[in-house]
């Protein structure tokens, strides 16, 4: 992928490797994709003949059925390959997991996994391009990005433009509070890089035990603990998931408490300005980070993020895979099945 300084472009392990120009390049390529999606039959035959695994040594439902969806519109060949139950379990390492899937022929590998840094290291054993799916509390470059695209979607439409036609400049300026458990959360730092890559002022709010120990180096333009006094200021308001199986309860006096501080409830909600968006990576804890009549607001577009993961995670695919030098992405996407 351009503007991968690091390893030439083969893998997606980092927002940061990407720069503003590579966030870019990629919301480019996902529109092809999202008109795609929209045929009768949204299939491309881009990735014919290539193969794609997604090992996952982690539950997950969603990221994994759409990065395995976007694989097959593109018509590569997918494989699933789950850790819980496997020859893991077994006492085998990952390396000798990853050598052994990868000997059957792949081209590209999405990694889920628990521990922070496994993409990373999965990319130095094998050949084939790696997708970082979500590392520990590290990173979750493809959530990052699909957020990207969902808000930058939706100021187009707003605008009565076509997305396409709009450029990165939408971001500029653009102020964004991200809510929650930010100390846990891969999807926040992901997402904090890529906004703030793309010129957007980003607020962290959260309870002081919520927040990372330092938040030296990170792109953010503030921190603030009343989540009442930032609601009416922002253009997008991102809620997190409260990571209960990272250990987050031991942080907090109870759930209760923490929705009392910084849930978004339905009075809070109203605190927004009129046009602001609501946004949340999934899975939603209703009644607990958002209120289940908030969830489903016409402002919150958290089913529009989901759509979109699936045209993004093709988009990255495509760039990694599919995209030799000088690739023109709207003639492989005209060639319907
Ligand atoms: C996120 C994750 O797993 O990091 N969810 C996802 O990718 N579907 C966010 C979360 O679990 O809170």
């Amino acid at each position: 992928m351009s503007g991968a300084p690091a390893d030439g472009g083969r893998h997606l392990l980092s927002v940061s490797d990407l720069g503003s120009e590579g966030i870019e390049e990629v919301l480019r390529v996902a529109d092809a994709f999202v008109e795609v999606a929209r045929r009768p039959i949204p299939k491309v035959p881009a990735l014919r003949g290539r193969t794609v695994v997604t090992l996952f040594a982690e539950e997950s439902t969603r990221t994994r059925l759409s990065f395995e969806t976007a694989a097959r519109r593109l018509s590569a060949d997918v494989m699933s390959f789950s850790m819980a139950g496997s020859s893991a379990k077994k006492g085998e390492s990952l390396r000798d997991t990853v050598e052994t899937v990868t000997a059957m022929g792949v081209d590209a590998l999405v990694v889920r996994h628990p521990c922070a840094g496994a993409a990373h290291q999965v990319a130095r054993w094998v050949d084939a391009a790696v997708v970082n799916a979500g590392d520990g509390w590290h990173e979750h470059p493809t959530q990052a990005l699909l957020d990207c695209y969902t808000i930058r979607q939706v100021l187009a439409e707003r605008a009565g433009r076509d997305p396409a036609s709009v450029g990165m400049e939408c971001f500029d300026g653009l102020r964004v509070a991200i809510v929650g458990d930010i100390r846990h959360s891969r999807v926040a730092r992901s997402g904090i890089w890529a906004l703030a890559a793309l010129g957007a002022r980003v607020t962290l709010v959260a309870p002081g035990s919520l927040l990372p120990t330092s938040l030296q180096g990170w792109p953010v333009e503030r921190t603030a603990s009343d989540l009442d006094t930032v609601l009416p200021e922002v253009d997008v308001c991102y809620l997190l998931r409260l990571q209960l199986e990272r250990g987050v309860g031991a942080h907090l006096p109870s759930l209760r408490e923490y929705t009392a501080g910084y849930g978004l409830t339905a009075r809070r909600a109203g605190l927004l300005a009129e046009d602001a968006l609501v946004m949340h990576p999934g899975p939603m804890n209703r009644g607990v980070e958002i209120a289940d009549e908030v969830a489903d607001l016409p402002r919150s577009v958290v089913l529009r993020q989901v759509a979109n993961g699936v045209a993004v995670r093709m988009a990255v695919l495509f760039l990694l895979l599919g995209a030799g030098v000088g690739a023109d992405v709207g003639a492989l996407v005209g060639e319907g099945e």
